[in-house]
């Protein structure tokens, strides 16, 4: 008999692979005959778009858009988990506590609003890579943003995640790796629990 749905988090910066990673999460899940669902944070849904539109919040206000977003969805989540898909999704509650904080904001107080509204994933991954690496894979050199100013940003927002996925858990898997060998880590994972 096929197992639960599992509910999987994939977070990393941008260049860490999390998109390549999770369609191939995707087609394996569904080689073994399992109903799949990718999604991903901020949403397409109006609170979503709001926050990804708009340049002049506050960090407060933003934190608290990410989380409004991520209510709604988790509640989405929950409904795909309970019609029997499992659920791959881009970016989660780490993300908030991750780029919020590096904008100063307190990671306890983070957590405690996204406490609320979140489940705990049952594979819950941070993709780490060194954000030179990462900047050279999504080829963003000379944008507005020196890079850098983007790296000195980008390396803080890792150590914040390190910190983070030490205190909540999260699998920390050596993104720099080839993309194969981190997708065998993640299937590893992945059979554990099915
Ligand atoms: P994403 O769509 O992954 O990146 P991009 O627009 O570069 O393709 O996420 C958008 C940005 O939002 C990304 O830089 C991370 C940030 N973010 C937060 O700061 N907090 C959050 O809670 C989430 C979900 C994303």
């Amino acid at each position: 008999m096929m197992s639960s749905p599992i509910f999987i988090v994939l977070e990393g910066i941008d260049g860490s692979g999390k998109t390549t990673a999770i369609s191939k999460i995707g087609e394996y899940l569904e080689s073994l005959g399992r109903k799949v669902m990718i999604t991903m944070e901020p949403t397409k849904g109006a609170i979503g778009k709001l926050v990804a539109e708009t340049d002049d919040l506050t960090p407060e206000s933003e934190a608290l858009l990410f989380t409004a977003d991520r209510a709604c969805h988790t509640k989405e989540i929950s409904e795909c988990l309970g019609a029997g898909y499992d659920v791959i999704c881009d970016r989660y509650f780490a993300s908030t506590l991750a780029y919020q904080s590096v904008s100063g904001l307190d990671r306890d107080w983070l957590y405690s609003i996204n406490s609320k509204v979140i489940r705990e994933p049952d594979v819950h991954i941070l993709l780490d890579v060194d954000p030179e690496i990462s900047l050279t894979r999504v080829g963003k050199r000379g944008e507005k943003v020196s890079r850098f100013e983007k790296l000195d940003y980008l390396r803080k927002v890792r150590d914040s995640y390190l910190g983070i996925a030490k205190a909540y858990g999260l699998t920390v898997l050596d993104a720099s790796r080839n993309e194969g060998d981190v997708l065998m880590d993640i299937i590893g994972m992945i059979d554990r629990r099915i």
